[in-house]
């Protein structure tokens, strides 16, 4: 295809044309400061700006820590969980303190993670903020990193001034309450991480997300034993600092070597009975299709938004994209079997710098050990057959083409040489000239991309007219998947489910349902945080 090649081709110069900005860069940090220690600088105010301008091809990349540096097999850890400070009925009230936290995750060396609290021990993932349908919410969260953060309650119908917004950053050493109430209806796996303008990557990267679960007070699942599994991405340089990202990472997203589940690598997991496992996705790029192997069958529950209306049974595996959820139900089984937890091998078309060539596939990958250790009395548990009502958006599913209003979001990729080749580019944070689009343009805080009316079911249109997946995420609503077109082949949703991120694959349209109910500024975005960074992310205006 023309446009495909013509795409790589501009990608190949830019590429190129990058790396010798790189090269610039690294030398004139070294002129400034006369060390190349640069690892040194890596807690100070300021200075995370300049990992962009670290390794690059045509120069030894970071070298990275081998797969085994960090230990594995210990038994899964349990989530920290945020306490509440309130004893009135209804409340939840908490402070999330985002700082710098050295912690020796590889033997005789220590690490500087930002972490929400100081978590000198337990898990490096933020803590869970378990809370009810119905609980009014006040966080007070204090800023103590070096540069501006927020934090954003991925999935929640927060008010919009609350949801944490690039444009509402909370500068160093500042404070904010974050206030909202969670309406009925929204149990179901969420989480926070933070969004500042610009730098997501970098603090997620660093550590700074966690799991929130909002529980519904007539759950149909809750004799089923609860497990949490929350796992994030983490590249690490041989000497056990956290790698910035190089161009490939920002190109295609960071992938770092370790896949941690509850911040551990490789954990083991006893089963003694039947379990309910929420699932978050909390890595900045990587995609898990997950399966505990082919003989081993599952039934999925949930998604971002809750339960199903019905279970889906007999599941082999389940992908994840950036940023989804989903709630599962592991069956004991009667005899005693083991299983690995992995991530199967996923192609989601990763690009490379040379010309009519992608990069191959990771390899499968094995999460978690799993030991089925099946008790005396462990009967299995029903799942009922009707989980809850989701009523459909649309009168009609299965056709996206009623009344309802459309809209449209297209996303797409570009190199602009004339910002790569400014001057003082290089010492941007973000490589200068990559950017990811949404309806041909980057991102800008000042800007509107869409309008819509509060409480009006529209129908949006995501197509990906790139070269690989982009997981599409609406901030401050779930909505429905009505069908996804390949080829002029349509597909219609086999579910019913809620959901706030979706995967939408090259040359792809999904189509969703879609309604807001608060006035104000709401971000969608590709959920690859390197592309958001980059750009591809947009402001939709409720009025
Ligand atoms: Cu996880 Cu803009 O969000
Ligand atoms: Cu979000
Ligand atoms: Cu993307």
């Amino acid at each position: 295809m023309i446009r495909r090649e013509f795409l790589a081709r501009t990608l190949s110069a830019a590429v190129a044309s990058l790396f010798a900005r790189g090269v610039f860069a690294q030398h004139s940090m070294h002129d400034m400061h006369g060390t190349s220690g640069m690892s040194d600088m890596e807690d100070m105010p300021g200075m995370p700006s300049t990992h962009a301008a670290k390794p690059h091809a045509g120069q030894p990349a970071a070298k990275l820590a081998p797969e085994t540096a960090l230990p594995a097999g210990a038994p899964l850890a349990a989530l920290r969980k945020l306490a509440n400070e309130s004893t009135e009925p209804g409340v939840f009230r908490a402070m999330l303190v985002a700082q710098p936290v050295r912690r020796q995750l590889m033997a005789g060396h220590s690490t500087s993670l930002w972490l929400y609290g100081d978590a000198a021990q337990g898990p490096i993932v933020g803590p869970l903020i378990d809370v009810r349908e119905g609980d009014n919410v006040e966080i007070r969260f204090v800023n103590h990193l070096p540069q501006a953060s927020t934090i954003h309650w991925h999935g929640l119908p927060v008010p919009p001034d609350q949801d944490g917004n690039p444009m509402n950053p909370v500068a160093p050493g500042g404070t904010h309450v974050y206030r909202f109430t969670l309406p009925q209806g929204s149990a179901g796996t969420y989480w926070y991480h933070s969004h500042p303008h610009m730098m997501s990557s970098e603090q997620v990267f660093r550590g700074l997300a966690g799991p929130i679960v909002v529980r519904a007070a007539d759950d149909p699942l809750a004799a089923f034993p609860e497990r949490h599994l929350f796992f994030s991405d983490l590249k690490l340089a041989s000497d056990a600092s956290i790698a910035p990202n190089d161009v490939m990472d920002w190109m295609n997203g960071r992938e770092g070597q370790f896949v941690l589940v509850n911040g551990a690598r490789r954990p083991l997991i006893a089963i003694a009975q039947d379990e309910r496992w929420r699932l978050w996705n909390g890595c900045n790029a990587r995609y898990l299709r997950l399966s505990l192997g082919d003989k081993q069958i599952f039934t999925q529950v949930g998604t971002d938004g809750g339960l199903l209306d019905k279970p889906r049974d007999g599941l082999t595996e389940l992908l994840l994209a950036p940023g989804e959820r989903a709630e599962i139900v592991v069956r004991a089984g009667a005899q005693p079997s083991t299983a690995t937890l992995t991530a199967a091998v996923y192609d989601r078309r990763k690009m490379t710098m040379t010309e009519g060539s992608g990069l191959p596939p990771e390899p499968a990958k094995p999460l978690a050990d799993i030991r089925f250790e099946p008790g005396a009395q462990a009967a299995a548990r029903a799942v009922p057959q009707t989980l809850r009502h989701i009523a459909p958006l649309l009168s009609s599913t299965g056709h996206a083409d009623g009344n309802a209003p459309q809209k449209s979001v297209v996303f797409t990729e570009a190199m602009d040489m004339m910002a790569m080749h400014r001057p003082g580019a290089s010492m941007s944070a973000l490589p200068p000239g990559m950017r990811f689009l949404i309806n041909g343009a980057a991102f800008d805080p000042a800007r509107i991309a869409l309008t819509s009316r509060r409480g009006e079911v529209e129908v949006w249109s995501i197509e990906n007219r790139t070269d690989m997946d982009h997981p599409f995420h609406l901030h401050g609503t779930q909505f429905q998947v009505i069908e996804r077109e390949q080829g002029g082949a349509k597909t219609p949703e086999p579910f019913l489910a809620w959901r706030d991120t979706v995967n939408v694959q090259p040359g792809q349209t999904v189509r969703i349902a879609t309604v807001q109910r608060d006035a104000g500024e709401r971000m969608f975005h590709c959920h690859i945080l390197e592309h958001e960074d980059l750009g591809m992310m947009a402001t939709l205006k409720v009025v």
